[in-house]
Protein backbone atom coordinates (compact mmCIF):
# COMPACT_ATOMS: atom_id res chain seq x y z
CA UNK A 1 0.00 0.00 0.00
CA UNK A 2 1.13 3.76 -0.85
CA UNK A 3 1.85 5.75 2.21
CA UNK A 4 1.83 9.45 0.89
CA UNK A 5 4.19 10.73 3.92
CA UNK A 6 6.87 8.04 2.59
CA UNK A 7 6.73 8.98 -0.68
CA UNK A 8 6.74 12.65 -0.29
CA UNK A 9 9.72 12.13 1.43
CA UNK A 10 11.31 10.14 -1.46
CA UNK A 11 10.41 12.65 -4.45
CA UNK A 12 11.79 15.51 -2.00
CA UNK A 13 14.70 14.00 -0.63
CA UNK A 14 15.60 12.58 -4.65
CA UNK A 15 14.98 16.15 -5.61
CA UNK A 16 16.68 17.88 -3.30
CA UNK A 17 20.07 15.14 -2.23
CA UNK A 18 19.75 12.51 -5.70
CA UNK A 19 17.45 9.72 -6.09
CA UNK A 20 20.66 7.71 -4.61
CA UNK A 21 19.80 9.47 -1.06
CA UNK A 22 16.18 8.92 -1.46
CA UNK A 23 16.07 5.71 -2.39
CA UNK A 24 18.06 4.66 0.99
CA UNK A 25 16.47 6.90 3.53
CA UNK A 26 13.19 5.49 1.93
CA UNK A 27 14.12 1.42 2.31
CA UNK A 28 15.88 2.08 5.63
CA UNK A 29 12.25 3.93 6.83
CA UNK A 30 10.64 1.08 5.57
CA UNK A 31 7.69 -0.15 8.06
CA UNK A 32 8.97 -3.98 7.69
CA UNK A 33 12.13 -5.50 7.99
CA UNK A 34 13.65 -5.48 4.43
CA UNK A 35 14.23 -8.93 2.62
CA UNK A 36 17.81 -10.46 3.28
CA UNK A 37 18.36 -11.26 -0.35
CA UNK A 38 16.19 -8.82 -1.85
CA UNK A 39 17.94 -5.88 -0.12
CA UNK A 40 21.40 -7.42 -1.04
CA UNK A 41 20.47 -7.90 -4.82
CA UNK A 42 18.98 -4.57 -5.10
CA UNK A 43 22.31 -2.44 -4.57
CA UNK A 44 24.57 -5.10 -5.49
CA UNK A 45 23.08 -6.01 -8.93
CA UNK A 46 23.79 -3.88 -12.22
CA UNK A 47 21.36 -1.18 -13.10
CA UNK A 48 20.95 0.54 -16.15
CA UNK A 49 22.85 3.12 -17.69
CA UNK A 50 20.01 6.32 -16.96
CA UNK A 51 20.18 4.43 -13.58
CA UNK A 52 23.67 4.45 -12.77
CA UNK A 53 23.84 8.06 -14.20
CA UNK A 54 21.30 10.18 -11.70
CA UNK A 55 22.88 7.83 -8.80
CA UNK A 56 26.56 9.10 -10.24
CA UNK A 57 25.58 12.56 -11.25
CA UNK A 58 22.64 14.20 -9.36
CA UNK A 59 22.51 16.44 -7.34
CA UNK A 60 24.97 18.41 -9.17
CA UNK A 61 28.36 19.06 -7.70
CA UNK A 62 28.03 22.91 -6.35
CA UNK A 63 24.81 21.49 -4.73
CA UNK A 64 26.33 18.61 -3.09
CA UNK A 65 29.38 20.69 -1.50
CA UNK A 66 26.50 22.80 -0.06
CA UNK A 67 25.30 19.99 1.29
CA UNK A 68 28.45 18.70 2.49
CA UNK A 69 30.00 21.69 4.20
CA UNK A 70 26.46 22.18 5.60
CA UNK A 71 27.51 18.43 7.49
CA UNK A 72 31.20 19.56 8.06
CA UNK A 73 29.89 21.79 10.83
CA UNK A 74 28.82 19.36 12.89
CA UNK A 75 30.56 18.17 15.87
CA UNK A 76 32.44 15.22 15.61
CA UNK A 77 30.86 13.76 18.43
CA UNK A 78 27.53 13.62 17.13
CA UNK A 79 28.19 11.29 14.06
CA UNK A 80 30.43 8.75 16.19
CA UNK A 81 27.54 8.88 18.92
CA UNK A 82 24.90 7.89 16.25
CA UNK A 83 26.75 5.30 14.10
CA UNK A 84 29.06 3.59 17.34
CA UNK A 85 26.89 4.04 20.38
CA UNK A 86 23.89 1.84 18.88
CA UNK A 87 24.70 -0.86 21.43
CA UNK A 88 27.76 -3.08 21.77
CA UNK A 89 25.67 -6.46 21.74
CA UNK A 90 24.27 -5.15 18.41
CA UNK A 91 27.79 -4.92 17.28
CA UNK A 92 28.76 -8.36 18.15
CA UNK A 93 26.12 -9.98 16.21
CA UNK A 94 28.28 -9.38 12.95
CA UNK A 95 32.03 -8.61 13.87
CA UNK A 96 34.15 -11.27 14.56
CA UNK A 97 34.14 -13.17 18.12
CA UNK A 98 37.91 -12.96 18.42
CA UNK A 99 38.91 -9.22 18.43
CA UNK A 100 35.50 -7.43 17.26
CA UNK A 101 37.03 -5.42 14.50
CA UNK A 102 34.91 -3.42 12.99
CA UNK A 103 37.65 -2.40 9.67
CA UNK A 104 38.72 -3.85 6.74
CA UNK A 105 39.31 -7.65 7.61
CA UNK A 106 42.00 -9.53 5.05
CA UNK A 107 40.57 -12.55 3.04
CA UNK A 108 43.46 -14.75 1.81
CA UNK A 109 40.94 -17.38 0.52
CA UNK A 110 37.20 -17.37 -0.25
CA UNK A 111 37.08 -20.36 2.77
CA UNK A 112 38.20 -18.19 5.27
CA UNK A 113 36.18 -17.34 8.18
CA UNK A 114 35.85 -13.58 8.95
CA UNK A 115 38.14 -14.61 12.47
CA UNK A 116 40.96 -15.71 10.37
CA UNK A 117 40.70 -13.01 8.14
CA UNK A 118 40.17 -9.54 10.63
CA UNK A 119 43.89 -11.91 12.68
CA UNK A 120 45.26 -11.99 8.90
CA UNK A 121 44.61 -8.01 8.98
CA UNK A 122 45.95 -8.13 12.53
CA UNK A 123 49.10 -9.93 11.41
CA UNK A 124 50.00 -7.84 8.69
CA UNK A 125 49.42 -4.29 10.68
CA UNK A 126 51.59 -6.34 13.45
CA UNK A 127 54.53 -6.87 10.84
CA UNK A 128 53.93 -3.38 9.85
CA UNK A 129 54.65 -1.99 12.90
CA UNK A 130 58.19 -3.58 12.92
CA UNK A 131 58.52 -3.68 16.85
CA UNK A 132 60.76 -5.22 19.60
CA UNK A 133 58.12 -5.69 21.64
CA UNK A 134 58.98 -2.74 24.16
CA UNK A 135 57.49 0.00 21.88
CA UNK A 136 55.00 2.16 23.56
CA UNK A 137 52.22 2.53 20.93
CA UNK A 138 49.01 4.84 20.52
CA UNK A 139 46.16 3.47 18.49
CA UNK A 140 44.00 6.24 16.89
CA UNK A 141 40.18 5.44 17.18
CA UNK A 142 40.96 2.01 19.24
CA UNK A 143 37.20 0.24 18.57
CA UNK A 144 36.45 -2.34 20.56
CA UNK A 145 40.07 -2.88 21.80
CA UNK A 146 40.81 -5.72 18.83
CA UNK A 147 44.14 -4.26 17.92
CA UNK A 148 45.23 -3.31 20.84
CA UNK A 149 44.28 -6.73 22.24
CA UNK A 150 45.84 -8.62 19.44
CA UNK A 151 49.41 -6.32 20.80
CA UNK A 152 48.31 -7.77 24.30
CA UNK A 153 48.20 -11.52 22.98
CA UNK A 154 51.51 -11.12 20.91
CA UNK A 155 53.27 -10.60 24.84
CA UNK A 156 54.24 -6.58 23.54
CA UNK A 157 55.70 -5.61 26.61
CA UNK A 158 55.70 -1.90 26.12
CA UNK A 159 52.73 0.76 27.17
CA UNK A 160 49.72 0.84 24.84
CA UNK A 161 47.00 3.30 24.48
CA UNK A 162 43.84 3.61 23.05
CA UNK A 163 41.78 6.79 22.19
CA UNK A 164 37.92 6.47 21.07
CA UNK A 165 34.72 9.22 20.73
CA UNK A 166 32.40 6.63 21.47
CA UNK A 167 31.46 6.19 24.98
CA UNK A 168 30.18 2.78 24.48
CA UNK A 169 33.38 1.11 23.01
CA UNK A 170 35.19 3.46 25.75
CA UNK A 171 33.11 1.88 28.69
CA UNK A 172 33.82 -1.71 26.97
CA UNK A 173 37.37 -1.29 26.47
CA UNK A 174 38.23 -0.21 29.69
CA UNK A 175 35.46 -2.23 32.05
CA UNK A 176 35.40 -5.79 30.26
CA UNK A 177 38.60 -5.92 28.70
CA UNK A 178 40.74 -3.55 31.30
CA UNK A 179 42.41 -1.48 28.52
CA UNK A 180 44.34 1.94 29.17
CA UNK A 181 41.56 3.36 26.89
CA UNK A 182 40.52 7.28 26.87
CA UNK A 183 37.65 9.27 25.65
CA UNK A 184 39.34 11.31 23.72
CA UNK A 185 38.83 13.50 20.40
CA UNK A 186 42.38 12.18 18.96
CA UNK A 187 41.84 15.28 16.42
CA UNK A 188 40.95 18.11 18.25
CA UNK A 189 42.57 17.26 21.87
CA UNK A 190 46.30 17.04 22.22
CA UNK A 191 47.75 13.58 22.40
CA UNK A 192 48.86 13.21 26.24
CA UNK A 193 52.01 11.37 27.68
CA UNK A 194 53.78 11.45 24.27
CA UNK A 195 56.41 10.79 22.66
CA UNK A 196 55.08 7.41 21.01
CA UNK A 197 57.41 5.03 19.31
CA UNK A 198 54.91 3.80 16.86
CA UNK A 199 51.30 5.49 16.68
CA UNK A 200 48.51 3.29 14.21
CA UNK A 201 44.62 3.76 13.23
CA UNK A 202 42.76 1.33 11.41
CA UNK A 203 39.49 2.27 10.35
CA UNK A 204 39.22 6.15 11.95
CA UNK A 205 40.88 8.34 9.38
CA UNK A 206 37.63 8.28 7.78
CA UNK A 207 35.97 10.31 10.11
CA UNK A 208 39.07 13.10 9.66
CA UNK A 209 37.43 16.08 8.09
CA UNK A 210 38.99 17.60 4.53
CA UNK A 211 40.55 20.23 6.67
CA UNK A 212 41.90 18.55 9.34
CA UNK A 213 43.83 16.28 7.05
CA UNK A 214 47.17 18.26 7.30
CA UNK A 215 46.59 19.00 10.65
CA UNK A 216 46.74 15.33 11.53
CA UNK A 217 49.72 13.78 10.37
CA UNK A 218 51.38 16.98 11.64
CA UNK A 219 50.43 16.19 14.81
CA UNK A 220 51.42 12.39 14.34
CA UNK A 221 55.18 13.28 13.48
CA UNK A 222 55.34 15.60 15.95
CA UNK A 223 54.37 12.83 18.85
CA UNK A 224 56.13 10.40 17.56
CA UNK A 225 60.02 9.44 18.66
CA UNK A 226 62.64 10.69 16.11
CA UNK A 227 63.06 7.11 14.89
CA UNK A 228 59.22 6.19 15.00
CA UNK A 229 56.68 5.19 12.46
CA UNK A 230 52.60 4.98 12.04
CA UNK A 231 50.50 2.69 9.98
CA UNK A 232 47.33 3.38 8.87
CA UNK A 233 44.39 1.55 7.59
CA UNK A 234 41.70 3.75 5.87
CA UNK A 235 39.28 4.26 2.50
CA UNK A 236 40.10 6.97 0.76
CA UNK A 237 38.32 8.46 -2.65
CA UNK A 238 39.61 7.36 -5.63
CA UNK A 239 38.02 9.44 -8.47
CA UNK A 240 36.75 12.87 -7.48
CA UNK A 241 36.26 14.86 -4.51
CA UNK A 242 32.26 15.57 -3.31
CA UNK A 243 30.62 12.52 -5.08
CA UNK A 244 27.17 12.37 -4.97
CA UNK A 245 27.92 8.73 -2.72
CA UNK A 246 29.43 11.05 -0.06
CA UNK A 247 25.84 13.01 0.12
CA UNK A 248 24.27 9.29 0.82
CA UNK A 249 26.44 8.48 3.12
CA UNK A 250 25.79 10.94 5.56
CA UNK A 251 23.16 8.59 6.11
CA UNK A 252 25.02 6.09 7.96
CA UNK A 253 28.25 8.40 8.81
CA UNK A 254 26.68 12.39 9.84
CA UNK A 255 29.52 14.98 9.29
CA UNK A 256 32.09 12.63 7.99
CA UNK A 257 33.30 13.27 4.38
CA UNK A 258 36.19 11.11 2.88
CA UNK A 259 38.73 12.90 0.72
CA UNK A 260 40.98 11.33 -1.89
CA UNK A 261 43.70 9.55 -1.77
CA UNK A 262 46.33 11.49 -2.82
CA UNK A 263 45.46 13.98 -0.47
CA UNK A 264 46.51 11.56 2.46
CA UNK A 265 49.55 11.03 0.99
CA UNK A 266 50.65 14.46 0.22
CA UNK A 267 49.73 15.70 4.05
CA UNK A 268 52.07 12.99 5.32
CA UNK A 269 54.63 14.23 3.34
CA UNK A 270 54.36 17.66 3.84
CA UNK A 271 54.39 16.90 7.56
CA UNK A 272 57.44 15.21 6.60
CA UNK A 273 57.06 11.56 6.39
CA UNK A 274 58.64 9.28 3.87
CA UNK A 275 55.72 6.72 2.59
CA UNK A 276 57.88 3.36 2.80
CA UNK A 277 54.14 0.99 2.29
CA UNK A 278 50.84 1.54 0.12
CA UNK A 279 48.93 -1.37 -0.06
CA UNK A 280 45.58 -1.47 -1.01
CA UNK A 281 42.98 -4.14 0.29
CA UNK A 282 39.90 -5.62 -0.73
CA UNK A 283 36.44 -4.21 1.85
CA UNK A 284 33.69 -6.66 -0.04
CA UNK A 285 34.19 -9.92 1.30
CA UNK A 286 34.58 -8.46 5.00
CA UNK A 287 31.11 -6.49 4.36
CA UNK A 288 29.49 -9.23 2.88
CA UNK A 289 30.47 -11.44 6.24
CA UNK A 290 28.93 -9.00 8.75
CA UNK A 291 26.02 -9.22 6.35
CA UNK A 292 25.80 -12.77 6.27
CA UNK A 293 25.97 -12.56 10.12
CA UNK A 294 23.73 -9.97 10.84
CA UNK A 295 20.50 -11.44 8.85
CA UNK A 296 21.22 -14.62 10.49
CA UNK A 297 20.66 -12.66 13.35
CA UNK A 298 17.46 -10.64 12.64
CA UNK A 299 15.40 -11.55 15.59
CA UNK A 300 18.11 -10.62 18.21
CA UNK A 301 19.20 -7.61 16.67
CA UNK A 302 15.49 -6.36 16.10
CA UNK A 303 15.12 -6.93 20.13
CA UNK A 304 18.17 -5.08 20.31
CA UNK A 305 17.68 -1.93 18.54
CA UNK A 306 14.53 -1.92 16.95
CA UNK A 307 13.40 -1.80 12.80
CA UNK A 308 14.90 0.82 11.42
CA UNK A 309 18.50 0.48 12.71
CA UNK A 310 18.23 -3.16 11.54
CA UNK A 311 17.15 -1.72 8.41
CA UNK A 312 19.85 1.35 8.46
CA UNK A 313 22.92 -1.73 9.05
CA UNK A 314 21.66 -4.06 6.00
CA UNK A 315 21.39 -1.04 4.05
CA UNK A 316 24.97 -0.12 4.82
CA UNK A 317 26.37 -2.72 4.33
CA UNK A 318 25.70 -3.63 0.43
CA UNK A 319 25.59 -0.50 -0.49
CA UNK A 320 29.22 -0.24 1.02
CA UNK A 321 29.76 -3.21 -1.33
CA UNK A 322 28.67 -1.70 -4.38
CA UNK A 323 31.22 1.74 -3.35
CA UNK A 324 33.34 -0.22 -3.45
CA UNK A 325 32.65 -2.62 -6.90
CA UNK A 326 32.68 0.77 -8.62
CA UNK A 327 35.87 1.65 -7.23
CA UNK A 328 34.93 5.21 -5.78
CA UNK A 329 37.30 4.33 -3.12
CA UNK A 330 39.47 1.58 -1.99
CA UNK A 331 41.83 0.65 1.09
CA UNK A 332 44.68 1.52 1.80
CA UNK A 333 47.38 0.59 4.28
CA UNK A 334 50.57 2.85 4.79
CA UNK A 335 53.82 3.34 6.84
CA UNK A 336 54.73 6.22 7.32
CA UNK A 337 58.16 7.15 8.76
CA UNK A 338 59.39 9.96 10.25
CA UNK A 339 63.35 9.30 9.69
CA UNK A 340 64.70 9.06 6.38
CA UNK A 341 67.29 6.56 7.43
CA UNK A 342 65.95 3.17 7.65
C1 LIG B 1 35.42 2.05 12.11
S1 LIG B 1 35.85 2.17 13.80
C2 LIG B 1 37.38 1.26 13.82
C3 LIG B 1 37.72 0.78 15.18
C4 LIG B 1 38.98 -0.07 15.30
N1 LIG B 1 40.17 0.66 14.94
C5 LIG B 1 38.86 -1.34 14.51
O1 LIG B 1 39.62 -1.55 13.55
O2 LIG B 1 37.98 -2.15 14.85
C6 LIG B 1 36.40 3.89 13.93
C7 LIG B 1 36.86 4.28 15.32
O3 LIG B 1 37.40 5.60 15.25
C8 LIG B 1 36.96 6.32 16.40
N2 LIG B 1 37.03 7.74 16.09
C9 LIG B 1 36.58 8.39 15.00
N3 LIG B 1 36.86 9.71 15.08
C10 LIG B 1 37.50 9.88 16.26
C11 LIG B 1 38.04 11.01 16.93
N4 LIG B 1 37.97 12.22 16.39
N5 LIG B 1 38.64 10.83 18.12
C12 LIG B 1 38.70 9.60 18.69
N6 LIG B 1 38.22 8.49 18.10
C13 LIG B 1 37.61 8.64 16.91
C14 LIG B 1 35.57 5.79 16.67
O4 LIG B 1 35.17 6.09 17.99
C15 LIG B 1 35.82 4.30 16.40
O5 LIG B 1 36.38 3.73 17.57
Amino acid sequence: MINPKRSTQLVLDSLLKGPLYGIVNHRIHSPVTLDAAENWNFWTEPKSPQVEWLFRKYPPESIRKKHLDFMLEQEHSKGIEAHYDVSNDFYALFLDTSYKFYSCAEFKSDNETLEQAQTNKAAHIFELLELDGNEKILDLGCGWGAMLKFLQNSGHKGELTGLTLSKEQFAYDRNQLGLNVFLTNFITETFENKPYDRIFSIGSFEHVKPKEINKIYQKIYDALTPEGLAVHQFFSLERESYPVSMVMTQLFFSGSVLVTHDVHIKAAQSAGFTISHDSIHDYKPTLRKWYENLVKNQERALDLVGLETYNRYITFFPIAWLFFQQGEAQVHRIVTKKSRHY
